[in-house]
């Protein structure tokens, strides 16, 4: 899609905007700053698979009642240093935020903490969790369950989640290092931006029910949703790059999501059963672990710092005039959006002008030169 075809919203109308579309679907004023907040995170970061290209998704799971607008939760334990939490099929973003602070408050006390949530929903980015604990002097380490969509090495079936295993820390760069990833080279929501853009996805990112490339992103969607093409894990397909190294973390993560929590695994995340949506059941863990405990934090980050600064001047490969560190292309981008703006693509456009109109939301004139139709990505 050409650049023409964006068009740009400044970040507080969309926050407002998607403030009241949650609070629209019946999620509590303070619940819905939080989701707005988790969303507008992710497009301030550029992250455009999981921003405001998601209003639509959790809009749709409340509407249909596979999930609900109101967060009820329910301590199952508590310890010192860990607990396990139920989110009653609420909103993932609303208990993954309080999950992941009660996990930093624990690290203050004890020095670490963890906390799992299960019976929960899709919550986002999972930098944002991370990222919660590294402002507040911690290393936050997080992640969640998904829909299946990796197929394990030597498979072509989508079994795992695309499972991120997300770290952040402080150092004394003007950003924390974050890695947020998945554990498969793409994730699903990319795919979901590349159909909604009309771009083909990269070969070797999916594979199909025979085991060849598939590229054609809104068939890939399609097909992934009958089980007949999957994403593949880090290090991708077969053992001569290693895939199995990221079917191995991938599936650490669901056993850390699904196995403390008692929630649902593998397939049964599908959130269909005999063509009817059901809760999606999923689970998140959020660990935090409090660097004063060790070692002075500022000491911390001129250490850590330095060791980044030693990755970053590393000599370069022919052609590359830049070595990255986790989390700069996010910093970067922020530099960049906060006066240009999220670019909103001509589907995401008609999405927000059927929720403003379903919701009579009238005070938005968004201006966008589309018209309404009906029109939800498949596996919505
Ligand atoms: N909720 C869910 O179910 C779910 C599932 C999967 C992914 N996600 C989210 O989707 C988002 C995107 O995931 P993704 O797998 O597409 O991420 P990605 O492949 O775009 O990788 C992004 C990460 O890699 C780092 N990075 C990029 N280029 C780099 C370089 N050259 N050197 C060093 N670091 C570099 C970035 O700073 C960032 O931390 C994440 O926020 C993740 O949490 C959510």
């Amino acid at each position: 899609m050409s650049e023409e075809e964006y068009t740009y919203v400044d970040f507080d109308t969309l926050e407002r905007f998607m403030k009241d579309v949650m609070m629209g679907t019946g999620v509590p004023e303070e619940d819905a700053k939080v989701v707005a907040d988790v969303l507008i995170t992710s497009d301030k970061r550029g992250i455009d698979s999981h921003g405001v290209g998601r209003l639509m998704m959790y809009y749709a799971r409340i509407k249909r009642g596979q999930q609900l607008s109101t967060t009820k939760i329910t301590v199952i334990k508590d310890n010192p240093g860990t607990a396990r939490w139920d989110a009653g099929n609420g909103m993932g973003h609303v208990v993954s935020k309080k999950a992941m602070q009660s996990a930093i408050d624990k690290a203050k006390k004890n020095g670490i903490g963890l906390v799992v949530v299960g019976n929960s929903n899709h919550f986002g980015i999972a930098g944002y969790y991370a990222l919660m604990a590294a402002d507040q002097g911690c290393i936050g380490i997080c992640g969640t369950n998904a829909r299946p969509s990796i197929a394990p090495t030597w498979s072509v079936e989508p079994m795992l989640g695309t499972n991120p295993l997300t770290i952040a820390l402080p150092t004394d760069w003007k950003f924390h290092w974050c890695a947020d990833h998945a554990t498969s080279i793409t994730q699903r929501g990319k795919i979901e931006t590349y159909a909604r853009i009309g771009k083909e996805a990269i070969p070797g990112w999916v594979i199909d029910e025979n085991g060849n490339a598939a590229t054609d992103a809104p068939v890939i969607l399609k097909k992934m949703l009958e089980f007949k093409a999957a994403l593949t894990p880090l290090g991708g397909i077969g053992e001569d790059l290693a895939g199995y190294k990221g079917y191995n973390y991938a599936t650490f993560v669901e056993i850390l999501s699904a196995c403390l929590t008692e929630s649902n695994y593998l397939q049964a995340c599908l959130g269909i059963v005999n063509g009817e949506f059901v809760p999606y059941n999923l689970g998140h863990f959020f660990f935090a672990i409090d660097i004063n405990s060790m070692i002075d934090l500022e000491k911390f980050k001129r250490i850590t710092g330095d060791l980044l600064r030693q990755l970053a001047n590393a000599k370069k490969a022919p052609g590359a005039d830049h070595i990255y560190i986790a989390g700069e292309k996010e910093y970067l981008a922020y530099q960049e959006r906060k006066n240009k703006g999220v670019p909103i693509s001509k589907e995401t456009q008609k999405q927000f002008l059927q929720m403003k109109q379903e919701l009579g939301l009238d005070q938005y004139d968004f201006n966008f030169d589309v018209k309404v139709e009906k029109s939800a990505t498949p596996g919505w």
